[in-house]
């Protein structure tokens, strides 16, 4: 067993002598093709005869659509096509479901409900004519109030949004809850201490490097639909086009080429895909829509914006017994989160964190504001994001109040290895975890105590030094179909292995990366199972035609899910070649050995057959076993029994400008615990990236409306992300816990880092604050913020 180890590796230069077969640190076989700018983006899609749409959208929030004038437009001398929501009613197309059980207009038809909504789409010749035809599309609005704070939305006067919805009279979606009320309540009843506070998370946006598009190809011959898209879930799209335009699903292929970044935002079907496949039937040619920057700031999709009321109930000496939440959640003008069907608040009932709880609460109301829709799980597991926020921001207010060391307060406080599988208060059974270490290894590496003494001293001469604690568990890995699905998809993937004569295989994948290296973490996988060296295996996803049907890639899934597929479907063909390789050996499948790579026979190591010699004699000439067919092929599609639950400790040192409230990141320790690691170096990028995202989410990300309700965050002049001036350089660590559920013992890395990352930077600067008497302040910690919550306020000793 792998015990807790300490790693600060720098990444070694290999050699082709220590490259592993199976896991480690193997270079990412898709980076030759990237750094030297060959990926293929869906932007470089260029087809014979191809044209270009663009949308129109509404400058107004909530507005009433008196009419659309589009002669001028389609006289435009370059323009193919206007596409209005009049002319999709008649396809049936106008509104379109979502992913939740909602309907959203694909191009407005009766009333616009936030700025930047889908209003016409131009399709002409090329991309600079369809833009200026739209300013040539004459759109008269009646203006309506708009209902822009959450927490105003279900006011009796607020103008109702939905009043598409029949018998709709307010702007209510939903009420949902776990846990046992009365349980929290009476032992908050009897609680020595109960600290409470409004916590809200943001606003925010997932901001990918390649923002969202689609090249529709519609045969009208053969009537099949080529769509490229950039999509994390290739063959849920397919199905739900299948459903939705009634296109049959065998006529349609997605094709989801390199993707530059998803973080949640390319997992939904928006507006422009469809206007594309729309304007590709009406023209017979193929159409490319790809969206702007603006455009997708404004409208494809947000993430987050919960108001949360948190409250922890506690004894005296810092024991925590319960934690308690009321969440306002703002969806937008359309419910089209993206979450497992029976979850309308996402996993966000994983707030009970990393401790061991008596009793457990929380109840989320959803509402409708007129704002984009989205509430995308932005690198995070539906909603973890939000609840691991909120408990440990909640941690850092009772510490506060007990006048406790935070991380302090964890220790005393963390479920024990022997509780696992530990069932939570909320209905969760984490499947494995091993905390302290992880807490001591992340306090090791920080120096922890020499800190508090350096904090101690700066204090003293006036000066602002914070330091953040979090310890987050997350549920990642959806899902068994016995609880999951989308849209009634069931939440479990494919994948299928194949070797070839000369002992070459491929593995193909229902998931689809976005940037996080599965053409080689994969290709480990087979490599670990098979002793076939990860070179020669080639990795095939993001096309429907070519690989089997699953539920793509978010919420750190592609690993416990379709990790586990490949696993299984390698081990059907290791078992397959055991059977071939008794035949070639002439003894029984129960007296040979595995070692990677290789059968031999028990007691005689020297007499064995290669994987390769295997395959060969597969499709060769051996006389087969019963049973076997002459091929190392196999196929499986993995319902996995349960999530996974990885964790981490993770220790931020901000320094604070007490002139102007800039915050810098002076140091951050992340220690992480994902089981078994495939590939080391991937997963250190992984959180370096979700690190930095943290970075940015915490002290500079922000989506804000006006009254009117105008972004104010549509650009990277407003919407501010980090850059390599904003973030430290990493301290990482790790643990490795397996999964005991898991074929090879992985848990879910992607997202570990976003989601864990701004409770530690907020915890810090408000600890920087505390001499101010600071206990809690909101993200994004801007300056202006943070020069704000030191105003008025006694000034340090
Ligand atoms: O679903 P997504 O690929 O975004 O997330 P993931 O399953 O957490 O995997 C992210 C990347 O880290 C993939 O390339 C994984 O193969 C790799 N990984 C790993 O090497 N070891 C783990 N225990 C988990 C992920």
């Amino acid at each position: 067993e792998e015990r807790p180890v300490q790693a600060r590796e720098a990444n070694p230069a290999m050699t082709s002598a220590d490259r592993p077969i199976g896991f480690g640190r193997v270079q990412r076989k898709e980076d030759p093709r990237f750094i030297r700018g060959k990926g293929r983006y869906l932007d470089d899609i260029v087809l014979p005869g191809m044209l270009y749409g663009a949308v129109l959208r509404s400058p107004l929030a909530h507005a009433r659509i008196v009419s659309i004038d589009t002669t001028e437009a389609l006289a435009h001398p370059k323009v193919h096509a206007v596409i209005t929501g009049k002319d999709l009613e008649g396809l049936n197309l106008a509104w379109a479901p979502t992913l939740s059980a909602d309907v959203m207009a694909i191009l407005a038809t009766d009333k616009v409900r936030f700025q930047g909504q889908e209003v016409a789409f131009v399709v002409a010749d090329d991309r600079y004519s369809a833009r200026d035809a739209l300013e040539l599309i004459d759109v008269e609005y009646e203006e309506l109030p708009p209902v822009i704070d959450a927490r105003r939305a279900m006011d009796p006067g607020a103008a109702v949004i939905r009043d598409d919805l029949e018998g709709r009279t307010d702007n209510h979606i939903f009420d949902w809850e776990a846990g046992d009320a009365a349980a929290t309540a009476a032992v908050f009843a009897r609680a020595d201490v109960v600290v409470s506070e409004e916590v809200v998370y943001p606003r925010v946006h997932p901001a990918p490097m390649e923002t969202c598009g689609a090249v529709a190809d519609y045969d009208p011959i053969d009537g099949k639909l080529t769509l490229y898209e950039t999509t994390q879930a290739p063959h849920a799209h397919r199905t739900l086009y299948a459903m939705v335009a009634g296109i049959p699903e065998h006529k349609i292929r997605i094709i989801a080429g390199d993707i530059g970044g998803g973080f949640g935002n390319k997992v939904g079907i928006y507006p422009g895909y469809v206007c594309a496949v729309v304007g590709s039937i009406v023209t017979g040619k193929p159409v490319k829509w790809v969206e702007d920057r603006s455009e997708n700031l404004m409208s494809t999709s947000f993430a987050r914006d919960y108001i949360m009321q948190g409250e922890v109930a506690a004894t005296r000496e810092g024991k925590i017994l319960a934690v308690r939440t009321k969440v306002l959640a703002d969806h937008g003008a359309f419910n089209a989160t993206a979450q497992p069907t029976k979850y309308p608040a996402g996993f966000f009932s994983i707030f009970t964190g990393s401790y061991d709880l008596e009793a457990a609460h929380c109840s989320v109301t959803g509402v409708y504001t007129n704002k984009a829709p989205g509430g995308v799980a932005y690198a995070c597991s539906f909603r973890v994001t939000e609840a691991v926020y909120l408990v440990e921001r909640m941690v850092d207010v009772l510490a506060a109040e007990l006048n406790m060391d935070p991380a302090e307060l964890r220790l005393k406080n963390f479920i024990r290895p022997e509780q696992f599988p530990y069932p939570n208060k909320t209905g969760w059974e984490y499947d494995s975890g091993d905390y302290e270490p992880t807490m001591r290894m992340a306090m090791d590496i920080a120096g922890y105590p020499e800190l508090r003494r350096e904090q101690a001293e700066k204090r003293a001469r006036g000066e602002l030094m914070g330091i953040g604690v979090s310890f987050f568990t997350e549920t990642v890995g959806a899902g068994p179909r016995k609880h999951m699905d989308i849209v009634g998809l069931g939440m479990n993937d494919g994948a299928e292995v194949r070797v070839h004569p000369t002992g070459k295989a491929v593995v193909r994948l229902s998931v689809q990366t976005q940037g996080q290296g599965h053409e080689t973490t994969f290709a480990q996988i087979v490599a670990e199972e098979l002793g076939i060296p990860p070179e020669d295996i080639e990795v095939v996803h993001g096309d429907t035609d070519q690989t089997p049907f699953g539920l793509g890639t978010y919420g750190s899934r592609s690993t416990p899910v379709s990790g586990g597929a490949v696993a299984l479907a390698a081990r059907k063909v290791r078992d397959k070649a055991r059977a071939v390789a008794a035949a070639m050996l002439e003894t029984r499948p129960e007296d040979l050995e595995w070692e990677k790579g290789r059968f031999y026979v028990k007691g005689d190591p020297s007499v064995g057959k290669t994987i390769q010699e295997i395959a060969l004699g597969t499709h060769g000439t051996v006389a087969l076993p019963d049973g076997v067919d002459g091929n190392l092929d196999a196929e499986v599609t993995y319902d996995p029994p349960n999530l996974t639950f990885p964790f981490g400790a993770y220790i931020c040192v901000v320094d604070v400008d007490p002139g102007t409230g800039k915050v810098k990141v002076r140091r951050f320790v992340a220690v992480d615990d994902c089981g078994t690691r495939i590939n080391p170096m991937i997963v250190e990028g992984q959180i370096h990236g979700g690190l930095a995202d943290g970075v940015g989410m915490a002290l500079m990300e922000f989506i804000g409306f006006d009254e009117q309700g105008n972004c104010l965050g549509g650009s990277f002049m407003d919407y501010l992300i980090p850059t390599s001036m904003e973030v430290p350089d990493w301290e990482t660590g790790y643990t490795v816990t397996p999964s005991p559920h898991h074929p090879i013992g992985a848990k879910g890395i992607g997202e570990s880092a976003t989601v864990g990352s701004p409770p530690a930077v907020v915890n810090a600067v408000v600890d920087a604050l505390a001499p101010f008497g600071v206990t809690h302040m909101d993200m994004p910690c801007t300056p202006a913020r943070v020069w704000e919550a030191m105003q008025g306020r006694p000034t340090p000793p």
